[in-house]
């Protein structure tokens, strides 16, 4: 089946604000993205769209074969997340998991960014890429390609200390590079970042700009990275965990796309910048 990254929600503890659930938009989609209160600053849930009906069904019936758990979105959920259908369950390490069809459009209320950004790259490769880490890394990486039908698309060794390199696992089901990447690694939030792509490179650097204006930490400076070719940089989110804005990622075509391993996560910069 083809999936499609399209939505995700991080849930924040209480704040300041009495509003408890906020959706962004990035593109005609009623919205991309939800931030609501929770009892963690962490990913809530990861949404996924399915190729059409039929792949939702076939889905339902590979997770009755494997049994495992899971449920019909109700009438009640399916119109909170804006669509029509929706399948509910867990990966592995517990984070949930919605596959869904019949999102709704609002081409009615053409996107327009507030902060000035020509636009973001969606359609057929969804809403970016999240990567996800937890210790039960060969669980869930046969979970996301051999039920939801990810495919390889690179691996990379990432030196996170001098006596530990952690093999990243890059994962597609669209043409974007990699919609979900594993980090094989116990780690306090399972959402390490999700990456956005814009349209233009000055997209990104005027967002740099505003980073810095705004007073957002920076992670790291901007770089180029070695598998998918993104120029980025990354910034602490208030959650703690990171994101990661962009452009110019390249395009995974399965009829000729060959799997290979990295040494190292970036061509040049992508520098950690201290707290
Ligand atoms: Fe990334």
């Amino acid at each position: 089946m083809s999936n499609n990254f399209n939505r995700t929600v991080v849930r924040r503890v209480r704040g300041e604000s009495d509003e408890s659930r906020r959706k962004y938009r990035m593109d005609n989609r009623a919205w991309r993205f939800m931030t609501e209160h929770g009892d963690k600053d962490d990913i809530a849930f990861a949404g996924f769209e399915a190729a059409n009906r039929e792949a939702l069904e076939r889905l339902q019936h590979t997770l009755s074969e494997r049994d495992i758990a899971h449920q019909r979105g109700d009438d009640d959920l399916c119109a909170q997340r804006e669509v029509q259908e929706l399948l509910v369950f867990d990966d592995p390490a517990g984070l949930q998991v919605e596959v869904f069809v019949g999102p709704t459009e609002r081409p009615e209320q053409p996107f327009r960014s507030p902060a000035g950004v020509s636009g973001f790259l969606t359609g057929d490769q969804g809403a970016g890429h999240i990567v996800l880490a937890s210790d039960k890394h060969e669980a869930v990486s046969a979970f996301y390609k051999e039920v939801l039908g990810f495919r390889r698309s690179d691996t990379i060794d990432m030196k996170v200390a001098p006596d530990m390199v952690l093999r990243l696992e890059f994962l597609h089901c669209n043409p974007r590079h990699h919609t979900l990447a594993l980090a094989p690694v116990p780690a306090p939030k399972r959402l390490h970042h999700f990456m956005i792509e814009t349209l233009s490179l000055d997209d990104v650097g005027y967002a740099l700009d505003r980073v810095k204006a705004c007073g957002v930490t920076q992670a790291t400076t901007l770089g180029k990275h070695s598998n998918d070719l993104m120029i980025s940089f990354y910034s602490y989110t208030p959650s703690g965990f990171e994101v990661e804005f962009g452009w110019g990622g390249r395009h995974v075509d399965d009829d000729t796309w060959q799997v290979s391993h990295l040494e190292t996560p970036s061509i040049w910069g992508h520098k950690s910048i201290e707290g």
